[in-house]
């Protein structure tokens, strides 16, 4: 089967397409998938990089979906042709998080899905959404269930509360849609107009160009009439926290997602308390997460916003395009 591994050092031209054993007939427990799709996220970067170190040969990308064409003895929860998406955390398949590291990641720790076929323990993957393409399906692994985990599972959103999305990124413009979906107002900031007039289209109700506002914590609190929003979706991390403090109301949730701006930085600990709100770091959500995830977007019909789709070969191309920002949305891979 054709697969992509990522050698090392890594790099981007370390990337290299090869022709490995095919994995052959699932054994208990086990389903082998066709894989069709996947989609890049940061954290792929970041291994394809080097930032993120793992083995030589190691085969990347976090998110896989495709067509179940095999099912192992006592599989019950899958049939032949069914549609199907990887989880981030196999392991983690429900309750509280007790997970700290990638090593069970797969794209990371373990193989992941820039191949063709793979033979994987069932509760490795869930059931993809009806009328999803596989492109769409694997956009939910990694960016959908950050967005889903942070404002759904931690932040418990409802209708009328306020949402404020860093950025156009795959978790920030899922989180948009996810809350214009659950009945919330939201706020949305790019480097870009273009990007929020596209922003816009999906139901922002305000949008902030921060590299015009650069204050935009300020401008948040004036658009919500000095009370500040209830949830932000961080995804900046030490250059961006100190405004999204500021632009969370007192007693709010600021979700703590992302290292854009870099993994080391000063936390204004004063403002954070004396405006009591809930600083929460996590990392993507269970495979009860994403169940919960894949019923909701049935019910809503909600649609990943797919930038552009390359296809496996060129994935070094792909993440090229990730690099330059100028995408909105998520960056596929058609395998
Ligand atoms: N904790 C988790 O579970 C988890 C899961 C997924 C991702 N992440 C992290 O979340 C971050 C975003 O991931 P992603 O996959 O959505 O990335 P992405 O699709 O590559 O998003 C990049 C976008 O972020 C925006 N951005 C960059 N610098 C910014 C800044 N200083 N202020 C505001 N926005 C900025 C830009 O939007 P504009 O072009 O509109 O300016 C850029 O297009 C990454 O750090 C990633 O590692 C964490």
């Amino acid at each position: 089967m054709k697969a992509v591994v990522l050698r090392q050092p890594a790099g981007l031209d370390h990337l290299e397409l090869v022709d490995l054993n095919d994995p052959g007939a699932p054994g208990a427990g086990e389903i082998r998938v066709r894989i069709h799709a996947s989609s890049l996220n940061f954290h792929d970067l970041g291994v394809v990089k080097g930032r993120l170190p793992t083995a030589d040969g190691r085969i990347p990308m976090s998110d896989g979906a495709g067509i179940v064409e095999a099912i192992g003895e006592g599989v019950t929860e899958f049939s032949v042709g069914d549609s199907v998406v990887s989880c981030f955390f196999p392991q983690w398949l429900d309750g509280g998080p007790d997970i700290g590291d990638f090593s069970t990641t797969p794209g990371d720790g373990v193989d992941g899905y820039a191949c063709e076929y793979v033979v994987r323990p069932a509760h490795w993957f869930t059931r993809a959404p009806r009328g999803y393409s596989h492109t769409q399906a694997a956009t939910l692994t990694t960016a959908g269930l950050t967005a889903w985990r942070a404002l759904v599972v931690d932040a418990a959103l409802k209708a009328g509360d306020s949402v404020l999305v860093l950025g156009t990124g795959g978790v920030s413009i899922f989180a948009l849609q996810i809350a214009k979906y659950m009945g919330a107002q939201v706020i949305v900031t790019s480097s870009s107009d273009e990007k929020l007039a596209r922003a816009q289209t999906l139901g922002a109700d305000h949008v902030i160009n921060y590299l015009r506002e650069p204050n935009w914590g300020a401008k948040v609190i004036e658009l919500t009439q000095g009370r500040g929003v209830d949830h932000v979706i961080e995804v900046g991390g030490p250059d961006t926290l100190d405004q999204s403090i500021d632009a969370c109301r007192i007693g709010g949730h600021i979700a703590l997602i992302g290292v854009l701006t870099g993994i080391v930085g000063q936390v204004p600990t004063v403002t954070l308390m004396r405006r009591q709100q809930i600083l929460q770091g996590l990392v993507v959500g269970s495979r009860k997460h994403q169940i919960d995830m894949v019923r909701a977007i049935e019910a809503t019909g909600l649609k990943p916003v797919v930038d552009r789709t390359f296809q496996l070969n060129a994935i070094a191309d792909a993440f090229r395009h990730q690099e330059a920002g100028k995408h909105f949305g998520k960056i596929c891979l058609s395998i």
